[in-house]
């Protein structure tokens, strides 16, 4: 399985921070943000890795990781998203790096406490389909949440305005060879991007989006600045990226 880390955006919700870089480069406690997906790929056995950026700053990420060696990467790989047109159109940049294989998607600002570990084996058994990472959380107006009918999630809705349900699905993803092919379905959302919920509702229309519940603290340190300096305290305290809990 190879592993996607998607570092785009233009992180208006951390602004003026955000003014002179890219949000994936900001610390979060005594390293910069990117390296912690990176870290948690690695650390779960997923050593060829692509990275998506896009803007202005991106070749600040050439500087910062070079060829990803010094973090256990074995190839690390780079691909520009020319505007920022969302996470699910970030995603179809990595189509033929993942050549038609399983992927596992990290949004760039997510961290997490525990590992991922579990989460690979299982998916490298399912036999086809996507499965998402969800997470109990106080405020899952402001994340994607998931529908349930019985234990199968039947949809997402992206922030809704009323939670149906107390979990957020965090921004570490799980697809089979189809997702490529899902995305060139979709349409841009409301505010203009290909939005990854849609990649999932299009799996849970085919009865094949599973999921599983994430042990540990997550979060998603660009939900605003309240959130990233949240985080930066949980990374002081507990470290991120533990093997055991
Ligand atoms: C994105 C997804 C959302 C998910 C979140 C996790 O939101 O659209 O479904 O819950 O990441 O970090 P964004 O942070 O881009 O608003």
């Amino acid at each position: 399985m190879r592993g996607v880390v998607l570092a785009g955006g233009t992180g208006s919700r951390l602004y003026p921070l955000t003014k002179i870089t890219n949000k994936h480069l900001l610390p979060v406690y005594n390293k910069p943000m990117i390296y912690y997906p990176i870290e948690a790929l690695v650390k779960a056995g997923i050593r060829e890795i692509m990275l998506v950026t896009g803007g202005e700053y991106a070749s600040d990420f050439a500087r910062l990781l070079g060829d990803g060696r010094e973090m256990g990467v074995k190839t690390l790989y780079y691909a520009y998203q020319e505007k920022p047109l969302g996470i699910a159109h970030a995603l179809s940049l990595a189509e033929d790096f993942i050549n038609g294989g399983k992927c596992v998607v990290f949004l760039g600002d997510n961290v997490i406490e525990g590992n991922i570990i579990p989460h690979v084996k299982r998916f490298a058994e399912q036999e086809k389909g996507a499965m998402v990472l969800l997470k109990e959380v106080p405020n899952p107006q402001d994340y994607g949440c998931p529908v349930f009918e019985g234990e199968r999630i039947v949809r997402i809705i992206e922030k809704p305005k009323e939670p149906p349900s107390k979990y957020a699905v965090i921004g570490i993803y799980f697809y089979d060879a189809d997702v490529f092919e899902i995305i060139k379905g979709l349409k841009p959302s409301e505010r203009g991007e290909l939005e990854i919920t849609d990649v999932n509702n299009a799996y849970a229309e085919r009865g094949l989006l599973t999921y599983d519940l994430l042990k540990g603290w997550w979060g998603d340190c660009g939900a605003s600045i309240d959130a990233w300096l949240h985080i930066n305290n949980l990374v002081a305290k507990t470290g991120a990226n533990k093997i055991e809990l």
